[in-house]
């Protein structure tokens, strides 16, 4: 499975087959994670426990969309905190999602609002860890009418469409036909597009530059002192980085800052240098 493959097959599942799935796969994403290519040093630790092991820690985790989520393991992710280490966290974990989804295997971004202090207790980590997110893992249950209800309510089905998240040179400048009539390069845009998010809220915007990508957010979600929208746009700058990577463009994240004064609320993250693509 090519990388767009992956990124249009990938989406959050809710509800999960009870039986193990394979020790092999699960390690195997685990690494995944581990040794994912990184933004920052930050040290970062990937769980794997199974549903017993996670005990009563999981009940009520999911408290911002009311549910629990059942299934045979969860993976876990803690970080160390250092300048960018949510935006790493968003990179680095969608690596190993997206790893998962090519073997066939169901995840879901869960992020931790709450509970940092039981769960460090549960996975036997010192506070000096921060809990970042986790993910239910396991085979999907098919046709299950709890995952279509779930994915209505978060309001996943849909994203924003390209020109109101990409633009050229400015914020609110169209893209030229130059880059539009690139049917190669428009589709790493789109597997950029598709990136999941804090209930699908895609607070990322994006200006093309003719050899970088600025990556900016526009909102704010934070809990415990946690911007969850520096996780969305890690997870975003992985699908463009893996999908430029794929069409054999050679490319590096480096952190912000840049001047984006003049767009409300907005915040610097990111820019994505071309060695070998120009728009
Ligand atoms: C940082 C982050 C936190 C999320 N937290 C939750 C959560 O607590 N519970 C949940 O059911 N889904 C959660 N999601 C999943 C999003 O709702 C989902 O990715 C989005 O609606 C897009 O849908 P899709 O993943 O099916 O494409 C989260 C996603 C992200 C990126």
């Amino acid at each position: 499975m090519n990388i767009q493959d992956i990124i249009s097959r990938r989406i959050s599942v809710r509800a999960y087959q009870p039986e193990p799935a394979s020790p092999g796969d699960l390690e195997a994403v685990r690494l995944t994670g581990e040794q994912a290519e990184a933004l920052t040093g930050a040290d970062m630790q990937f769980h794997l426990r199974t549903d017993t092991q996670m005990g009563n820690e999981i009940k009520g985790i999911i408290g911002d969309y009311g549910k629990t989520i059942h299934a045979p393991h969860y993976i876990v992710l803690a970080s160390r905190e250092c300048d960018g280490y949510l935006t790493d966290a968003g990179f680095r974990f969608e690596q190993m999602i997206l790893d998962a989804t090519a073997r066939g295997l169901g995840t879901c971004w869960v992020g931790l609002m709450f509970k940092e202090a039981s769960l460090r207790a549960t996975l036997g980590v010192d506070d000096s860890w921060r809990m970042i997110v986790l993910s239910p893992i396991g085979r999907p249950l098919k046709n299950s009418l709890t995952n279509r209800m779930l994915r209505t309510l978060a309001g996943s089905k849909g994203r924003k469409p390209i020109d109101r998240l990409f633009f050229w040179q400015r914020h609110g400048e169209m893209l030229p036909a130059s880059v539009i009539s690139d049917r190669n390069f428009m589709q790493v845009l789109e597997a950029t597009r598709w990136a999941p998010s804090w209930m699908n809220r895609q607070p990322w915007r994006f200006i093309l530059l003719n050899r970088e990508i600025l990556i900016y957010k526009l909102q704010r979600q934070e809990r415990e002192g946690k911007d969850y929208h520096r996780l969305d746009c890690g997870i975003a700058m992985c699908h463009l980085h893996l999908a430029a990577r794929a069409l054999g463009i050679r490319g590096r994240w480096e952190p912000g800052p840049f001047d984006i004064s003049g767009i409300s609320g907005a915040e610097p993250i990111g820019r994505y240098v071309m060695e070998n693509k120009i728009l």
